[in-house]
């Protein structure tokens, strides 16, 4: 039985990919969780977008809607993550870093997808349940060559022992969970599209590619009780 999937960061660029993925291919509802309104004009009555400014009050709502459309979904994905937006840049320098910029960026990228999974935990039983968080192989402190973007790693590395974390918890209280960490690759998408001078010939993904790779991952993976952190290929990243 399909018990329906969630994508939460719908309107992005991988978010999006994911919802189209799901509609084109069949089975329960869809539920997608936005900032934004539904971004492309589409009637199927398996979407259900869910408007969300990610305050407690509205993240609370969304879930019991969620919990009515879908009480077992099988599949989540968070996608929320910053890069640059506004006034927040990576920063190349110890003279470039921004104590404001840093904590938002820890509050979108380590602190939002935390408290989706404290307030989705009702939903997340003994059934089986894969839920991807879109970490980023730049989160890695064992991976880490280059330096640099001291706000987005540390925040990303930060979300990765927060999963940890919530894997440790979650296999007591919810066993059917299976947590994964997931680095897509360098994607198209406009949090990546200033950095693409960097980026070797035909290394680039499009965000329709890293959506079935990310559901062909989550297909092969088993509640374990422990968090994977994989790359688009299924490579498990070093810490
Ligand atoms: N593109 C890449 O090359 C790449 C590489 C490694 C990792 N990633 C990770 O993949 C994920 C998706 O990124 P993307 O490439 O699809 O980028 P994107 O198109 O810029 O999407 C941004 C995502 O972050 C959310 N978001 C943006 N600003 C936010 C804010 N202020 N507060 C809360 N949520 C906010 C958006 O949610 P709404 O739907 O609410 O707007 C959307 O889900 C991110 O976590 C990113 O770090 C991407």
């Amino acid at each position: 039985m399909n018990e329906g999937v969630v994508v939460i960061g719908a309107g992005g660029g991988i978010g999006q990919a994911l919802v189209a993925h799901w509609l084109a291919t069949g089975g329960g509802p869809v539920i997608a969780v936005s900032r934004q309104p539904a971004p492309f004009g589409c009637d199927d009555p398996r979407l259900h977008w869910l408007r969300c400014d990610y305050s407690d009050q509205q993240m609370a709502d969304v879930v019991a809607r969620i919990a009515t459309l879908a009480p077992r979904p099988h599949r989540l994905v968070i996608c929320n993550g910053v890069l640059h937006q506004g006034g927040i840049k990576p920063e190349k320098r110890l003279e470039a870093l921004d104590v404001e910029a840093m904590t938002s960026l820890y509050q979108t990228n380590a602190l939002l997808p935390l408290r989706w999974i404290n307030q989705l935990l009702p939903l997340l039983g003994a059934s089986p349940c894969t839920l991807a968080v879109l970490s980023a192989r730049v989160g890695s402190i064992g991976d880490n060559r280059a330096g640099g973007w001291y706000g987005y790693r540390a925040s990303k590395a930060a979300l990765n022992m927060l999963l940890k974390c919530a894997a440790i918890e979650l296999a007591r209280r919810a066993p059917g969970v299976k947590l994964l960490a997931f680095h897509p690759g360098t994607v198209d998408t406009q949090l990546s599209r200033p950095f693409h001078a960097n980026v070797p010939d035909g290394s680039l993904q499009t965000p329709e590619q890293v959506a079935r790779h990310l559901v062909s991952l989550m297909a092969g993976l088993i509640p374990d009780g422990e968090l994977s952190y994989l790359d688009w290929q299924g490579k498990t990243i070093e810490w």
